[in-house]
């Protein structure tokens, strides 16, 4: 008997999205005119391997499906794939080795005076390995988002994904919050449920969460940007 859970959306993709009833749909965004009277957000990002989803956020700016910009990709592993997405958007792309940093702290300086000075608004951890400071979270407050493979409060920590699978929960997903100092910690903005299946690895289960990933991380950045909090 198949006992996995059968979450099904409107898509019939087998998961189900979780995100507060408020009207910040990206369709509300008019195209031809929105930049007028909305400017777009001026987006900082932070990636630390492949960049899926970077390339998702750089193709619904490029469709006109979310009104925003990049203005910078910081990323801190030099081979990083998302250095190559960033070319190939001709989008500035800093490496800072977090290697070449004394501690934490003087890292998350650089980060900041580099996200300052792109005038970066809202900033976008996508796949950001590293645990980040107060220095950076106080110089953006409210405005740090984190995607991370779990529906959080499960699963915190760099291992998310194979976690969930030692676990042997029928369900896990993805999830995008605020950052605050606790690890994976702050509020939640948007999620998303994605069902284990029988014979799933840490491969196919991480890749049907990265294929919901690509759906919240835009819905998340449109919720950011309208939260207005000091
Ligand atoms: C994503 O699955 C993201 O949830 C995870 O890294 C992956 C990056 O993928 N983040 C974390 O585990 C943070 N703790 P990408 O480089 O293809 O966007």
């Amino acid at each position: 008997m198949n006992t996995t859970p059968t979450i099904t959306n409107k898509d019939n993709t087998n998961s189900a999205l979780i995100s507060p009833p408020i009207s910040s749909s990206k369709t509300a965004i008019n195209p031809a005119n929105n930049s007028l009277i909305n400017p777009p957000i001026k987006l900082g990002i932070m990636a630390s391997g492949s960049g899926s989803n970077f390339e998702v956020i750089a193709r619904e700016i490029h469709q006109r499906k979310l009104n925003a910009q990049i203005q910078v990709l910081i990323y801190n592993k030099p081979q990083a794939k998302v250095k190559d997405r960033a070319k190939n958007w001709n989008i500035p792309a800093i490496l800072l080795n977090h290697k070449e940093y004394q501690d934490r702290e003087k890292f998350d300086a650089k980060i900041v005076e580099i996200l300052k000075q792109n005038q970066v608004e809202l900033v976008v951890m996508a796949g950001w390995m590293r645990i980040v400071t107060p220095v950076l979270i106080n110089a953006f407050p409210n405005k740090i988002i984190n995607i991370h493979p779990s529906l959080l409060p499960s699963f915190k920590g760099n291992k998310a994904v194979e976690n969930a699978l030692e676990a042997g929960v029928k369900i896990t997903g993805c999830t995008v919050h605020l950052v605050v100092p606790e690890v994976d910690s702050g509020e939640i903005l948007i999620q998303a449920a994605v069902p284990i299946l029988p014979n799933d690895n840490l491969e196919t289960l991480h890749a049907r969460i990265q294929v919901q990933e690509h759906k919240i991380l835009p819905e998340a950045i449109v919720l950011a940007a309208k939260l207005d909090r000091k």
